[in-house]
This record gives structure tokens, sequence and C-alpha cells, in this order.
């Protein structure tokens, strides 16, 4: 049934590719094409002079500039080959310089190292919570820096301070704390993180030369039982696993930033104005509420979450945003949305959804009367399964391939307005695997504009309900 040959020209790999992390070296070899035969010129006496000149000129300088770099290269090729740190970890990168390093516990009392590890190192860092950024950064090979960052609502309740605990995982200490550094970070005024640096190249055979990190990040509740404001918390750290705890109650952020990659980020609810989830290669997955923009990418991974979308506005320029994004991998997204008391209509929301080669599941479980929702989703060589609510009005239109027509189902529902309307579902066109429509509730007296559904897939089917 699936044979069809891929129409949008995307083709149809195998399973998903999940690459945990990428420790490969790749090698090139470049032929050499062969030298042409046979068609060799007589040159004369002088142009043979002056490219010998020539030659000899360049020759001169570069045996200068080989000289001069000898020193460097050698310390080059030594620290690829004996994992020495290199420059970017000794002079530091922007903010490094600043760095108040952590004071270490060896082996506490009472901690057991993990898997794999002879050691265990515990330090804890104080960052004001009330800062203008609260930034956790890693930079380095996964050798040296790679584990968890935990995010919760443990800290203090209404003190001013994020508590980060750091606990070390290493086998020796001198390669520990030669290769790496934990600091306290305060580039500027307002800015306040916690850095994990280690040599950006290692290549050793030894195996057990290495560390893994956790960090657990504990934020303070308010007191009052309130949500707390935090205005920025931004992390980068590659090959972290990133956990949220439960804090959508507890914390709202108004701008937060999760930045990882080769690694999943699993967010147990979290509440901000804006908020963005890049990953790679990992899953995302969670509870969300976000009241302008939430954006959740990765790639080869699924993404499966639950999205809370509120919006004050009535202006169809100003709505709630979400962006989701994968590739080779499902997504499936449960969205709510809500009009907050200042939209004085169902609030204005655009969505997009995209991946490929796997399929896609998409509900809206909740949203108010009256609200406009524009809605664009697409994936590819699978199905689409939406639902909207039943509050929603405007136009769909879903495209498959031919032999392929999306379907539609709807059930009798009871006007969510209470106005006694009733609803009124009309095809327009349907032609090969298109099909375009549109859903009213009528009579009318609606004041903002209709929405749109736009779902597209390819080489299978895709079905639509407006359930009751
Ligand atoms: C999102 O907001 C809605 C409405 O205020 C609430 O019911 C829901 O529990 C919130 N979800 C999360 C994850 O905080
Ligand atoms: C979406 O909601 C349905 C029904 O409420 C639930 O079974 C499913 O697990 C939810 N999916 C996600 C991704 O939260």
């Amino acid at each position: 049934m699936a044979s069809q040959a891929p129409i949008d020209g995307e083709k149809a790999p195998p399973a998903p590719v999940l690459v945990p992390y990428h420790g490969y070296q790749a090698t090139y070899s470049v032929a050499s094409p062969p030298p042409p035969v046979g068609r060799r010129q007589r040159r004369s006496a002088r142009a043979r002079f002056l490219h010998a000149f020539v030659f000899a000129g360049l020759a001169l300088v570069l045996l200068h500039v080989v000289a001069k770099h000898a020193r460097y290269l050698r310390n080059f090729v030594h620290d690829r080959l004996h994992g020495e740190p290199d420059s970017d970890m000794s002079t530091g990168s922007g903010d490094h310089r600043s760095c108040e390093a952590a004071s270490w516990t060896f082996d506490p009392e009472g901690r057991v190292p993990v898997d794999q590890f002879l050691h265990v190192a515990e330090a804890s860092f104080e960052l004001p919570a009330s800062a203008d950024l609260l930034f956790f950064k890693s930079k380095g090979a996964a050798t040296f820096a790679h584990g968890v960052i935990e995010i919760d609502d443990s800290g203090t309740a209404g003190a001013d301070v994020v508590k980060v605990d750091i606990t070390a995982h290493y086998n020796d200490v001198e390669d520990f704390l030669e290769h790496t550094k934990a600091c306290l970070l305060h580039p500027r005024e307002g800015e306040d993180g916690v850095g994990i640096f280690a040599p950006m190249h290692w290549v050793d055979r030894d195996t057990r030369r290495k560390a893994r990190w956790d960090l657990k990040v504990r934020l303070p509740a308010s007191s009052s039982g309130s949500s707390r404001e935090i205005k920025k918390l931004v992390t980068d750290m590659p090959m972290f696993l990133h956990q949220v705890g439960d804090i959508g109650q507890s914390m709202f952020f108004d701008i937060l930033s999760l930045h990882t990659s080769n690694m999943p980020v699993h967010v147990r609810s979290l509440t901000g104005d804006i908020a963005t989830v890049k990953t790679s290669n990992g899953p995302i997955s969670g509870r969300f509420n976000t009241s302008h923009y939430l954006e959740l990418h990765t790639s080869n991974s699924p993404v499966k979450v639950d999205v809370g979308l509120l919006s004050e506005s009535d202006d169809e320029r100003t709505p709630t945003k979400l962006s989701i994004k994968s590739s080779n991998g499902p997504v499936a997204a449960n969205l709510s949305m809500y009009a907050t008391t200042e939209s004085e209509t169902g609030g204005q929301f655009l969505v997009g959804i995209r991946t490929s080669n796997s399929p896609t599941n998409i509900a809206v479980l909740d949203a108010p009367v009256d609200h406009t929702l524009h809605l664009k989703a697409h994936t590819s060589n699978s199905f689409v399964q939406a639902a909207l609510h039943k509050t929603y009005e405007g136009a769909f239109r879903l495209t498959s391939s031919r032999f392929f027509r999306p379907t539609i189902h709807a059930s009798d529902v009871q006007d969510p307005a209470d106005k006694g309307r009733r609803r009124v579902i009309e095809t327009s066109r349907a032609t090969g695997g298109y099909l375009e429509g549109a859903v009213h509730w009528r009579p009318t007296d609606r004041k903002t504009r209709y929405g749109s559904v736009d779902i597209s897939t390819s080489n299978l089917g895709l079905d639509l309900s407006l359930p009751a």
C-alpha cells in the first residue's frame, strides 16, 4: 500500500536513526587525478625559468610561515593526539575569564560514584534568582563534558537564591582537576551563571579518562504560593540531558531557552511567556504553557507534548505561537487554547508542526468559542490524525498523494456557545489526494476572523476529526 513512489521528492529512509552521540573521527582520502597524457607542450626556457623563480619564492614564504608556526603546530598536533586542553580552554572564551572555580569536596561520605566511575566530587554555587539572566553552559569534548542538568523548584521558598548543586564523576583526580573546570560566572551586572569547561578536543584510547556531571538547579518558589517570576534562564549545554521538574505552577519564566544536542529534554511541567527548547537526535516530551511563544525543535526523534496556549489578543497580528519541528520522528501534540481576560473574544493562535517520515497526531482538547486558529502541519510518508475542537471555525485544506483521499469525521454536536447555532461542514473541493472545505456555526455573530487548518502528508492517509 505504501509502495507508491514519493511524490513530494522526499525519500523514505529506513527506521528513524537515533544516534546517541558522535564519538567518531571521519577520515577522507582524496584521490589525485592521473596526470594528463600526451598533451605536454614544450615550454620555452624563459617560461621554465619564470616558473622555477616563482616556485622558489613561494617555497621560501611557506618555509617562513611553517617555521613561525612550528611550535604552535607541534602543540596543536600534540593536543589532538594526547588530549591536552587547547587554547580555547586556557585562554577562555568570553565569560570564562571571570571564572570563580568550584571548591570540591572529594568523595564525600555516603556518596557512591555511579557506574563506570571510581570517584565523585561535590560542589555548590549560589546565583541570585532575581538576575536579569541566569545561564548554564558547557564547553568541550563530550568525554569530559556530558551529563544531566535538572531544574526544579526545590530552592528555599521566598529566598533570592538559586542553589546549584554539582556532582562530578571521574576516575582520576588529576585528570579531573587538570582538564575540567566548573565555574561560577558573572560576566556583567545582572548576568549570573555556571559553566562547565573541558578541552575542546580529546582523543585518548584510555576510555577511563572521562568525567560526567550532574547539575541540579534549585529555583526558589515564592513564599506566597503564587508563581515566582524568573526573568530569563538560558542553557547551552550540548550532551547534557535536560530534566525539568513539575514547576508549571510554581515558576513563571519571562524567557526560557533550553539548548542541548544529542540528548533528550523532558519537562514535567513549565510555564513561560517565551520558551524555546532545542536539541537534536533526542526526544522532547512534557507539558508546557505559554502566553506568547513556544518553540520545540529537534531532529531524528519523537516529540510528545501537551501544550497550553494562552492568548490575551484579539488582533490577528499578535497571536500566541507554537512551533514544533522534528524529522524522522513522530509528533504527538495535545493543544489546549485559552483566552485570558484581556481577550474579548476567543484569542488568536498560530501553530506550525513539521516532521518527516513519521506519523503526526494532533488533538485540540480545549479552545474558546470564537477563537482564531491558524494551524499548519506537515509530514511525509506517514499517517496524520488531527482532531479540532468543536469551537473551531474556518477553512481546512488536507493534502496527501493521489489515491490517498483525506477523510473527515464529524459527529453531531451541541452549540458550545449555547446560542442555538448549528454546525455546518462544507466540502468545496475534493480531487485525488486533496480535500478542501470549511466549518462554521450558523447563524453567526462572530466578530473575529475565521481560522485555517492546512495539513499535508504523502503516501498515506490523513484523517481530520471534528468531534463533539
Ligand atoms: C496551563 O494553564 C491551564 C489554564 O490556566 C491550567 O489548567 C494547566 O494546568 C496549566 N498547565 C501546566 C502544565 O501548568
Ligand atoms: C493527549 O491526550 C490524550 C487524551 O486526553 C492522552 O491519552 C494522551 O496521552 C495525550 N498525549 C500527550 C502527548 O500528552
